[in-house]
């Protein structure tokens, strides 16, 4: 679980303490550090020991490790993601192939960053709507963290017709499942199984729905296309004033990205039926929710223990250039990220680190956990790490991923996230009730905070 009493603290030792342990307490030790010491524990990994082999992983904590592998999908594969992504059914679960290829590249060409003005005035819109009738006191996971991007999910992906408490359900269970129900989160055979049961029955709700969606909205848009060809001339006629009136590129939001989806024709030659259509836009309800909360409501939680930065970030949020605000936000992420690391399995033995003097050979088909938190606090890569600097340099970041599997939502989370921090710190007298409430596990579940 994260907390923020995990800062960057002297060295303490760890590495005596888990030498010194007998060989059953030892991986324990390594999750409780991971879970409540991140920063500390991790600065000692990268200063006596990058390359960390445990008996349940190894993780990889310096910057340089942590992007050779995953620049290396053959290599570093995402094998651990395969069973609980459909056995493949999502480019997701794939490497470098052709299936990953075509389908994060048509999905990256739907979600048009040209929409992405207006998506943070959605944004914008949706957040203030919901504070404002909260009437100075949200639980903000339930109502604020997660209803913001299910609202979002509807008015710009399109997924309507749907309870947005049944999308927060659907989105919670899979991530759930995908990314901290693994053997090294330590979690009891019951409670894991319970995650999977409970992520298998939200898919299965979840595939139900897409086909529903996807059928009504299919007819819809052939019947537009009917319409389309009746009435041709007038439309052409119609494109043609616009042009001549200068309003050739308007570009205000005229569909949602189902729909987009549905308009696009694809030949069979490149191999996206309607059925890997709606597996991909179930992605992105699973990808949107989940995620997004947990970053804007550990980045407010940061802000409204950092006084300093607090003050600062109310003066930028007030103004109508967003850069410097955003900037705030990304650096506090650094401090508290969604997740410190990703997960990953060799495929082949590999020596990482090659030529330096931590080179390491690691076997096939061993977890890999590539430790993005620590790679974001090494001095190799990050002036003053310790620091809280904004406006670093954003390439350095892991927020997203890196390397072919960066997230597909990506620029819909950098403006989103901040937006979502903005509206609410615009509010004079915001205060928290308690820190967040992660309810033992890794997701936040409830956070108080009322304003005047
Ligand atoms: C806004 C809507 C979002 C959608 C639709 C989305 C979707 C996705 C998808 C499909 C992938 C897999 C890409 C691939 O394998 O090639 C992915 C990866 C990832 N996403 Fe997102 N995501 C969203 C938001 C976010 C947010 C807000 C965060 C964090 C703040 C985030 C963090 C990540 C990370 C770290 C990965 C890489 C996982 C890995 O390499 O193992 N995502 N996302």
């Amino acid at each position: 679980m994260p907390t923020h009493a995990a800062t960057s603290k002297a060295t303490q030792a760890y590495l005596e303490q888990y030498d010194a342990a007998p060989e059953a307490e030892k991986f324990p030790l390594v999750r409780h550090w991971i879970d409540t010491q991140p920063l500390p524990f991790f600065k000692e990994l990268r200063e006596k020991r990058p390359v960390f082999i445990t008996r349940a992983c190894t993780l990889l904590t310096r910057f340089d490790d942590v992007t050779e592998a995953l620049n290396m999908p053959g290599i570093f594969t995402v094998a651990p993601y395969g069973p609980k992504m459909g056995n493949g059914a999502f480019l997701m679960a794939h490497d470098d192939d052709a299936l990953h290829t075509r389908e994060k590249s048509l999905m990256q060409g739907i979600l048009n960053r040209d929409d992405l003005p207006q998506v943070r005035t959605m944004v914008a819109k949706i957040a203030a709507s919901i504070l404002q009738s909260a009437n100075g006191r949200i639980e903000a996971i339930n109502d604020y963290c997660r209803m913001v991007p299910a609202t979002l999910v509807q008015d710009y992906f399109g997924l309507r017709g749907i309870d947005r408490r049944k999308l927060i359900q659907w989105s919670f269970w899979n991530q759930f499942d995908f990314f901290y129900n693994y053997p090294f989160d330590l979690i009891p055979a019951e409670k894991s199984k319970e995650i999977t049961d409970r992520h298998n029955q939200a898919s299965e709700e979840l595939a139900k729905y897409i086909k529903e969606l996807i059928a009504g909205r299919w007819l819809l848009v052939k019947a537009e296309k009917g319409k389309n060809v009746l009435f041709a001339a007038w439309y052409l006629f119609q494109r043609l004033l616009r042009r001549l009136s200068g309003r050739k590129n308007d570009k205000r939001l005229t569909d949602d990205i189902v729909t987009r989806l549905l308009r696009t024709s694809y030949p069979d030659a490149v191999d996206f039926d309607i059925e890997r259509l709606g597996i991909n836009v179930g992605g992105l309800l699973i990808g949107a929710i989940e995620t997004t909360c947990q970053a804007a409501a550990q980045v407010i939680e940061y802000l409204l223990e950092s006084p300093e930065w607090l003050a600062k970030a109310q003066t930028l949020a007030a103004q109508s250039d967003c850069a410097a605000f955003d900037g705030i936000v990304w650096e506090a992420l650094r401090f508290v990220p969604i997740t410190p690391y990703l997960i990953r399995q060799t495929s082949i033995d590999y020596t990482i680190g090659k030529g330096t003097d931590h080179e390491t050979p690691i076997p096939a088909k061993t977890t890999i956990l590539p430790v993005t938190q620590s790679a974001m606090f090494d001095p190799r890569a990050f002036e003053n790490p310790d620091e809280f600097i904004p406006g670093r340099n954003w390439y350095h970041y892991f927020h997203f991923g890196f390397g072919i599997h960066e997230c597909l939502g990506k620029y819909v989370g950098m403006v989103m996230i901040p937006e979502m921090v903005r509206q609410i710190l615009l509010k004079p007298g915001l205060q928290a009730h308690g820190g967040i409430d992660y309810e033992g596990g890794h997701l936040p579940q409830r956070y108080e905070l009322s304003w005047s």
